[in-house]
């Protein structure tokens, strides 16, 4: 197969944005991807170790790292991961003026020297960042994406595979609203090879594993003490840039932009979509059961917080 010529750029070159890298060089996402990030050596560190990796993998990706922006421009696809992550007791919210103004300087030069980009942010607090990266850019709302629902639907995936005893691959989750503690799992949408979870699990055993994947990277972090999640937040942006690269047309939660949608109207969250050529080609409106419903109008008044915070920083 030959590898299609086009260009990833991976923004910040941490945990997850590194796993990034290597996900889409593995999958020969792109023919150059580009990882930047402002600590000096770092990112063309990780570019050279993955380019000697792909002698073993096979991969065709080439992989280019510096902190120079000029090395970004002309991107396809743009992933926003550059940011501080969560310490222990830390809520997503907490990170909220630091990497506000990371976000302002990346969009800055996304928008002068990618202005076709479509941009996936994974930078938290997730809800506001990709608004702010809207904001800043300019871009059109289906061109600028947050990555949340894949990775929370992930986890609430792999707990029901463990209650069910079934595999994860044959379960089909669904997390909407805000990728913090108000994040709204959906029970009614979750299956396990097309059987109802409801049919599958006592109501309590689904409202508990609800709550831990509301705790879900909090779980993690306090493990990992020095960090956050990585692998599965960078596989879900890695689906997403493919699913946009490729115009896989796949139905995914992400944070979009709403055009009264839900009763909610220009803010940024978790909601069904179809993601493909162009980024978001149409967001669902499905309907959903009382007790859904009352927890998303929440989940909108929390990010709603966060938005006014950011706002009397003058970041927004
Ligand atoms: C998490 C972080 C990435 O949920 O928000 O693990």
């Amino acid at each position: 197969m030959p590898i299609a010529q086009r260009k990833i750029t991976v923004v910040g070159a941490g945990y997850v944005g590194m796993t990034c890298a290597q996900l889409a060089a593995q999958r020969n996402l792109a023919s150059e991807i580009v990882l930047i990030d402002v600590a000096e050596g770092r990112a063309q560190g990780i570019a050279l170790d993955l380019n000697q990796m792909a002698a073993v993998e096979g991969f065709r990706s080439r992989v280019v790292g510096g902190t120079d922006p000029a090395i970004t421009a002309g991107s396809d696809v743009v992933i926003m991961t550059a940011g501080l992550p969560r310490k222990p007791g830390m809520s997503r919210s907490d990170l909220l003026a630091t990497n506000g103004k990371i976000i302002a300087s990346v969009a800055q030069y996304v928008r002068d020297l990618s202005s076709e980009a479509i941009v996936i942010v994974i930078t938290n607090p997730l809800d506001t960042m990709v608004h702010l990266m809207r904001q800043r850019t300019g871009f059109p709302p289906r061109r600028v994406v947050g990555m949340a629902g894949i990775l929370d639907s992930a986890r609430f995936s792999y707990f029901i595979a463990e209650e069910t005893k079934t595999s994860a691959v044959d379960v089909d989750a669904m997390v909407l609203g805000a990728h913090g503690d108000s994040m709204v799992p959906i029970a009614q949408y979750c299956t396990v090879n097309g059987v109802g979870l409801p049919q599958l699990v006592k109501k309590e055993r689904i409202d508990a594993m609800a709550q831990r994947t509301r705790d879900g990277g909090a779980e993690i972090v306090n493990l990992l003490k020095t960090g956050s999640a990585f692998f599965a937040p960078a596989a879900a942006g890695v689906a997403m840039a493919s699913a946009i690269l490729n115009d896989e047309r796949r139905l995914l939660p992400c944070a979009c932009f709403l055009n009264g949608e839900y009763g909610l109207e220009g803010i940024y969250m978790g909601v069904p979509a179809i993601l493909g050529a162009g980024g978001v080609q149409k967001v669902l409106e499905i309907p959903l059961d009382t007790e859904a419903r009352i927890q998303l109008q929440k989940t909108a008044g929390a990010i709603q917080k966060d938005l006014e915070l950011l706002r009397s920083q003058g970041l927004l």
